[in-house]
């Protein structure tokens, strides 16, 4: 068997998983031999960096199974969908983009693998399967790493294969990943979430929070700053109880502290942290790292206690004031990014004042901002939604108008700094520009040839909006 690419560990503890990736395997060899054609997949994924990341996972065993990675507009034989239910638009979103496959499906003969937070949920696995006949695969959070075994019965049976487990499993290291990016990777610290805030879906989806051991995950990180990575981002639903469930306390803080030590990590940045649980030690840690950016997202959701008590979030609109003070007091350059939910069941005038309130007192450098959405299975979901649609559009355009006005005051700052910025490479938007992130997390598009994708340069910044920079590259720095 030619699992030398697997690691010792995962070999002894999950045989079964290293024998179905051969045996696809063996299965893409002769149907290689008898085409002359190699089997092509592609992945949409949707939702935030949890899904990013497990994308990885899923194109790193597709590959590792024989598989190869198309993109684009070329025909695919497997398309994968890696899904998120957070709100209902997100949802809706895929069950349209795999309704628009069908044509494509019928064509070249390939169908879909539904996967992801959506698929956690038995009626939307009994919509897919009644209504859209080209997902033969659908699996959960929970079993990613089965995915080759549904994938070998579905290509020797042609029956559909769906199986989504309802708990979450042990954590299981060493599956293959491939990376979508060199010189920075997502790292995952902690998986699900125990918060339960009253309007989401995730802990509903993502099940009960588990840490990867503090060995395990410096492991990953020097394996990639030897492979030549230079920026992680430690992600978790909620960074700050990584630990928690080892039985320690402020592990999150000792493990920023760790990463300082590793040579060509030279940014960390993190995701996400919930106010009620940002400690003075990982305040002092964010002060005390050098590696780790000035930037914290600390998700508002609202700024009335009153909601946030209905929220189930655990904290007050002074609490969160109050962490802001001493965030900026430890961290005075620190950029602040947020969460906003606007027409939750019961938020009244003034409800919505404290938000724009705390908005208007923080100056947030930039917002996802968010109508809200209820999701079933959630205690907010049997709240009734007493707000007219009108009003929470009202709102939200003001709250989005507000938050524009005071990013675009802060973007304009910068005008005339030079920043670092770590560039990603040709921008999405106009290929003919680089762009790349500043610490704070800002996108600067800039102009330079003596620079490439994965390098640090200076640039110089000539105009500044709400959403980007524009900047002349002053120099390389490494
Ligand atoms: N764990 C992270 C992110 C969770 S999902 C955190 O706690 O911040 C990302 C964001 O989606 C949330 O912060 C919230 O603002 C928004 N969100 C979650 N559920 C929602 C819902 N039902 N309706 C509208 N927005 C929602
Ligand atoms: Fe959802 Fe709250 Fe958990 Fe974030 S902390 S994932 S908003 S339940
Ligand atoms: Fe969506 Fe799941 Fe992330 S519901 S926001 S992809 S954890």
């Amino acid at each position: 068997m030619e699992t030398k690419k697997f690691s010792n560990r995962l070999i002894e503890n999950t045989p079964e998983f290293c024998d179905w990736v051969e045996q696809v395997r063996n299965l893409n060899m002769a149907y290689t031999l008898e085409t002359g054609k190699t089997r092509k997949f592609k992945i949409d994924v949707f939702g935030c960096q949890m899904n990013e990341r497990d994308s990885e996972t899923i194109a790193g065993m597709l590959t590792e199974m024989g598989f190869e990675e198309v993109s684009g507009t070329e025909p695919a034989d497997i398309i994968v969908f890696v899904t998120c239910c957070v709100r209902e638009n997100a949802e809706e979103r895929i069950y349209g983009h795999i309704g628009a496959l069908t044509a494509e499906c019928a064509e070249h003969g390939s169908f879909i693998v539904a996967c992801g937070c959506m698929m956690q949920q038995p009626h939307v696995v009994e919509k897919i399967r009644n209504s859209y006949h080209n997902v033969k695969i659908v699996f959960g959070t929970h079993n990613i790493h089965t995915f080759p075994e549904l994938l070998h019965r579905y290509l020797t049976t042609r029956k559909k294969v769906f199986s989504v487990w309802e708990k979450e499993n042990r954590i299981i290291e060493d599956l293959p990943v491939k990376r979508a990016e060199k010189h920075k990777a997502w790292v995952n610290i902690i998986f699900g979430c125990n918060n339960f805030c009253s309007y989401c879906i995730v802990p509903h989806v993502r099940g009960r929070e588990r840490s990867r051991s503090m060995d395990d995950i410096l492991a990953e990180i020097k394996a990639l700053a030897e492979d030549g990575c230079k920026e992680v981002t430690l992600l978790g639903q909620n960074v700050n109880s990584y630990g928690n469930d080892l039985g320690e306390k402020d592990l999150f803080a000792r493990l920023l502290y760790a990463i300082e030590d590793i040579d060509g990590i030279k940014r960390v940045r993190f995701m996400t942290s919930h106010p009620k649980d940002l400690s003075d030690s990982l305040i002092d840690a964010m002060k005390n790292c050098s590696k780790v950016c000035n930037h914290l997202h600390l998700p508002l959701q609202s700024g009335s206690t009153r909601i946030l008590e209905k929220m189930n979030r655990k904290y007050t609109k002074e609490h969160y004031l109050s962490l802001v003070e001493k965030i900026r007091k430890a961290v005075p350059d620190i950029a602040l990014t947020t969460d906003i939910i606007v027409g939750f069941p019961g938020e009244t005038e003034e409800d919505f004042g404290d938000t724009l309130d705390v908005v208007r007192k923080v100056r947030f450098d930039a917002a996802f901002m968010f109508i809200y959405s209820p999701r079933k299975g959630t205690p907010a979901a049997k709240l009734e939604q007493d707000i007219p649609s009108d009003i929470i559009s009202r709102r939200f355009k003001e709250l989005v108008d507000l938050q524009t006005a005071i990013s675009t005051e802060l973007a304009k700052k910068t005008e005339g700094q030079i920043l670092e910025v770590l560039v990603d490479g040709p921008s999405k938007q106009n290929p003919g520009v680089l762009s790349g992130r500043t610490r704070t997390n800002r996108l600067v598009n800039f102009r330079a040839e003596w620079i490439e994708k994965g390098d640090f340069a200076e640039v110089e910044i000539i105009r500044a909006g709400a959403f980007w920079l524009e900047g002349r590259g002053v120099r390389k720095i490494g």
